[in-house]
């Protein structure tokens, strides 16, 4: 009689933590809380968009869609149901003591079977050149290895996008290679360089 084949080993997914249990205790930094993206937060998000539209849409493509207060609750919205289907995990970056939105960082992408995701984020005008998205960039890399079992955290930047990728070296994230024209920015082909973290890396 044929033997029965092996038993395959389950394969280990990614872990997406409830988003409630965040909006009552938020990931926190020295200045910021990172708090999951929903609804609510789409009018402070519109006002950081419109107020920063000129800094922003140099680099990321979605901005000149970005064009009513509607779209940003959309988005708000779209957050939270990616969130919960394990899709995306998507952080407002706030002031720790007065809660005011510096920006957004993102953990996209979810492939749950290789244990990836994208790194993606942005500031409005006035919150940068402090620190902030290192701090909570930071934070949210600490978050996907620790709390979602990420192996391999991919993260890209322009490789004229000097801010960019200044925050992606202070993280220490490994140069992979360059994409070319990876992303139609406005009327702009953008070449990518492209890094990675993997859970294993010193
Ligand atoms: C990319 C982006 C988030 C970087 O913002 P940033 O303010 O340069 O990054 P940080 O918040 O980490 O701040 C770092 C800067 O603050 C300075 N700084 C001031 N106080 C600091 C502090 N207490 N701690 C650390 N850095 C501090 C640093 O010297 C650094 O400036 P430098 O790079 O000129 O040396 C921002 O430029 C942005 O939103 N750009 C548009 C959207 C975008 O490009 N998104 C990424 C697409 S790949």
């Amino acid at each position: 009689m044929p033997s029965a084949p092996a038993a395959q080993p389950t394969p280990q997914l990614l872990t997406i933590p409830a988003r409630g249990s965040f909006r009552r205790n938020p990931v926190e930094t020295a200045r910021t809380v990172l708090l999951p993206i929903d609804v609510n937060d789409g009018p402070e998000l519109w006002d950081a968009v419109e107020g920063s539209r000129w800094h922003l849409e140099r680099w990321l493509p979605w901005v000149p869609f970005n064009s009513t207060r509607d779209a940003s609750l959309r988005y708000g919205d779209a957050c939270a149901i990616d969130w919960d289907a394990g899709r995306a995990v998507r952080f407002a970056i706030r002031d720790k003591k007065t809660r005011e939105l510096f920006g957004v960082v993102g953990l996209d992408s979810c492939v749950h079977l290789h244990r990836s995701c994208e790194l993606g984020y942005w500031l409005r005008r006035e919150a940068t050149g402090r620190g902030l998205m290192t701090e909570a960039a930071r934070a949210a890399v600490d978050f996907a290895f620790s709390r979602m079992g990420v192996h391999r955290l991919r993260c890209a930047a322009a490789t004229d996008n000097v801010a960019s990728l200044r925050v992606i070296a202070r993280l220490e994230f490994r140069f992979e290679g360059i994409a070319r024209q990876a992303e139609l920015v406005g009327s702009r082909w953008l070449d990518h360089a492209l890094f990675a973290k993997l859970s294993t890396d010193e």
